[in-house]
C-alpha cells in the first residue's frame, strides 16, 4: 500500500504486544479481542514487539518461539492478515531509526516519571538496560512511525500513549514549519471493554503478568480446559456472596476481578453481571466463569496448535506483513529525516 492510498483511511490504527512468553487472558481481553473487533472500521497494525522484548533478557530460541506463538494467537483470535497488517517489529528497522531521533526529541524528565520502568526496574535500577528505560520512545516511534490515529491497549499502557503524545508536539514544535499543518498527528488511546486491567488470580490487587512467577496467577492462552478449570477454582476470593451493587464492590478486589472478566468474557455490563449473581456464593458463580472461560479461549488454544505446527505459513504472514508496514514507514521517515535536516 504506498502513501497516498494510506491517507484514504481517516483512521488508523497501532498496536503491539510483547513475545515475552504467556500470553494470558488479560492480554487478550485488554487487548487482542478489541483489535478483532476494530480492524473491521479501521486500518490497521499489529506487531509483536521483539525489539521491545529484549529490553529484559532473552533466550534467543525462547525469543523465537514466542514470537511464533504471539503471531499465532492474533491469528488464532481472529486477526485476518489479509485485512490487517500484522509482522515481527524487527522487521523493519524504521521503528529503531525514528526512535533514536525520538531518543533526541523526549526530555530525561518525561521517562523518569514512566511508572511501568519503576516497576520493571524495581529496586535493581542501576542494573536495568538503557533500552528498558527507552522503552517508551521505541513505543512512541512504533505508533507515529505510521501516523496512526488511535491505539487500543489495556490500561497500563495509557501512560506510554501520554508520553507518544508529548514527543509528537515537541517534535511538531521543532521541526513543522510554522505555516504547515502539524506532522504529526497526536494519537488518542483507546481502553475499551469491561476488562481493561485484569487482576492477578492469586492477588486482586496486581496485575495479572506475563511474568508472574506463580502460574496460577494467570490463564495462559494455551491453557488446557482442566488447567483453567483449577485455576479459577483455586482463584482468591473472599467469605461475602456476591453483591447487588458495585459500590459494595469497592473493597472487594478479588471478587470485582472475576466479575469483571465475567463480564467482558460475556460482553454485558457489569451492572448486569451483578444482577445475574447477586447474594450467590463463589461456589456457584466460579462453575459459570469456567465455563465462559473454555468456551471462549478452548477454540483460541485449538487453533493456535494448529498453526504452529507449520511455522512456514506464520512466517509467510510476517514477511508479507513487514514488507506492507515498511511501504508505509519508509516515506514518513524520509520526510521526518528532512524535517530534521538530514541529507537524504
Ligand atoms: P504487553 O505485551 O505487556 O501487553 C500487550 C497488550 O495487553 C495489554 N495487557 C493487559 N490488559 C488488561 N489486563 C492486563 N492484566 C493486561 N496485561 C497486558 C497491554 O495493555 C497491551 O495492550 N508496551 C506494550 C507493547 C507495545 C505497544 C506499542 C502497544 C510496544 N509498542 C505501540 C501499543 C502501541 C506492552 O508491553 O504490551
Amino acid at each position: 500500500m504506498t502513501n497516498s492510498k494510506l491517507e484514504n483511511y481517516k483512521k488508523r490504527i497501532f498496536s503491539g504486544i510483547q513475545p515475552t512468553g504467556n500470553l494470558h487472558l488479560g492480554n487478550y481481553l485488554g487487548a487482542i479481542r478489541n483489535w478483532v473487533n476494530l480492524q473491521k472500521d479501521f486500518f490497521s497494525i499489529f506487531s509483536i514487539v521483539d525489539l521491545h522484548a529484549i529490553t529484559i533478557p532473552q533466550k534467543p530460541s525462547q525469543l523465537k518461539s514466542s514470537t511464533y506463538e504471539v503471531a499465532a494467537a492474533i491469528i488464532a483470535s481472529g486477526i485476518d492478515p489479509k485485512k490487517a497488517i500484522v509482522f515481527n517489529q524487527s522487521s523493519v528497522k524504521e521503528h529503531a531509526e525514528l526512535a533514536w531521533i525520538f531518543n533526541c526529541v523526549c526530555k530525561i524528565g518525561w521517562l523518569n516519571r514512566m511508572t511501568q520502568f519503576k516497576e520493571k526496574a524495581g529496586k535493581n535500577r542501576e542494573k536495568a538496560s538503557v533500552g528498558l528505560y527507552g522503552y517508551p520512545v521505541l513505543m512512541a516511534s512504533d505508533i507515529l512511525l505510521y501516523k496512526a490515529t488511535h491505539v487500543p491497549v489495556g490500561d497500563d499502557q495509557k501512560q506510554h500513549i501520554e508520553l507518544a503524545r508529548d514527543i509528537a508536539s515537541s517534535f511538531n514544535n521543532m521541526f513543522s514549519g510554522k505555516n504547515e499543518k502539524d506532522f504529526f498527528i497526536l494519537p488518542e488511546p483507546q481502553i475499551l471493554g469491561q476488562a481493561t486491567r485484569v487482576m492477578s488470580l492469586r492477588d486482586g490487587k496486581k496485575k495479572m503478568s506475563k511474568s508472574d512467577i506463580s502460574d496460577l496467577s494467570r490463564i495462559n492462552l494455551t491453557d488446557t480446559k482442566e488447567e483453567i478449570s483449577n485455576k479459577i477454582k483455586k482463584a482468591k476470593t473472599d467469605p461475602l456472596p456476591l453483591p447487588t451493587s458495585l459500590e459494595e464492590l469497592e473493597n472487594r478486589p478479588e471478587a470485582s476481578n472475576l466479575l469483571n472478566i465475567y463480564s467482558s468474557l460475556s460482553n454485558q455490563s457489569i451492572e448486569f453481571t451483578l444482577s445475574q449473581f447477586s447474594g450467590k456464593g463463589f461456589s456457584f458463580f466460579k462453575p459459570k466463569l469456567i465455563e465462559l472461560a473454555v468456551e471462549t479461549l478452548n477454540p483460541i488454544s485449538f487453533e493456535m496448535r494448529k498453526l504452529l505446527k507449520d511455522t512456514n505459513e506464520i512466517d509467510n504472514i510476517l514477511k508479507n506483513g513487514a514488507d506492507k508496514a515498511r511501504e508505509i514507514a519508509e516515506p514518513i521517515l524520509k520526510d521526518v529525516k528532512y524535517l530534521v535536516g538530514f541529507i537524504i
